[in-house]
């Protein structure tokens, strides 16, 4: 547990399901007052807000679509007038489709790259606008991916976005260290959320999933929700520009096992 965390306000983009909602629950376990920003899931809204405070926390939650400008000023209004502050800012909200790359449309490449890659910087500086007007050192953590440093043909498009959430992150790091705001990532390797439904409920699809993985499974939401916490508490407070892999092995190139390199 993280006592630093306590009371602070934490804005969480994309967090009506999988990596998001995790991280909103174990915010809410930190007695933290979590802004849940959701897309289109208005159904399961209420169940998180309850989830989120019978952790421990206190929650609100907002309707938002992260590549619109203003509904990103909304959100983080709503966490002002709601919690009073904004201290910890989770950019997580992405997604992603299977697109052999001579076939890629300009709209299937806008709409990955806005929503995980623009939508990224339209939070982080929505929330270090806020938190240098209001001289608050707080923490921004942004959602990569180990498709940050491995190649993923058919993924083009979702690889330069976190390509790019990476470099944003460090230029971020590099340019508001000064003001104590510290700015990092999170790379996860392969999560059981919905984002892989569809992959990992063909058995042969997971197996090669699982393959590729040194610790031999598939990670937890929860083990995601860890490493933000920890990014966000005091217990990180030296820490800025970092991008924590939190993927099982999988970026240490899994094929020179021992036996097979
Ligand atoms: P998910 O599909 O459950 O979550 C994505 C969330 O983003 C959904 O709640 C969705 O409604 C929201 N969203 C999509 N477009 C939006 C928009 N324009 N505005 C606001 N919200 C929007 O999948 P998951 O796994 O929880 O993904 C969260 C983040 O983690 C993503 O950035 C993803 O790229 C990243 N990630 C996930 C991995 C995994 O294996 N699950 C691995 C590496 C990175």
């Amino acid at each position: 547990m993280y006592p630093s965390l306590e009371g602070k306000v934490v804005v969480i983009t994309g967090a009506a399901t999988g990596l998001g909602r995790a991280m909103a629950v174990r915010f809410g376990a930190e007695k933290a007052k979590v802004v849940i920003n959701y897309f289109n899931e208005e159904q399961e809204v209420q169940a998180i807000i309850d989830e989120v405070e019978k952790a421990g926390g206190s929650a609100t939650a907002i309707q938002g679509d992260v590549t619109k400008e203003e509904d990103v000023k909304r959100m983080i209004d709503h966490a002002v007038k709601t919690f009073g502050s904004l201290d910890v800012m989770v950019n997580n909200a992405g997604i992603e489709n299977e697109v052999p790359s001579e076939d890629l449309s300009l709209d299937d490449w806008n709409k990955v790259i806005s929503t995980n890659l623009t939508g990224q910087f339209l939070g982080s500086r929505e929330a270090l606008d806020y938190m240098l007007e209001n001289d608050i050192k707080g923490s921004i953590i942004n959602m990569s991916s180990v498709h940050q440093k491995i190649p993923w043909p058919h993924f083009v498009h979702y690889a330069a976005s976190k390509g790019g959430v990476k470099l944003l992150t460090e230029t971020l790091a590099l340019e508001f260290a000064p003001h104590g705001i510290r700015v990092n990532c999170i790379a996860p390797g392969a999560i059981d959320t919905p984002i892989n439904a569809e992959k990992f409920e063909d058995p042969e699809l997971k197996k090669g999933v699982i393959e590729l993985i040194p610790m031999g499974y598939i990670g937890k939401p929860e083990e995601i929700a860890s490493c933000a916490v920890w990014l966000a508490s005091s217990e990180a407070s030296y820490v800025t520009g970092l991008t924590l892999f939190a993927d099982g092995g999988m970026t240490q190139y899994p094929g020179f096992q021992a036996g097979k390199g």
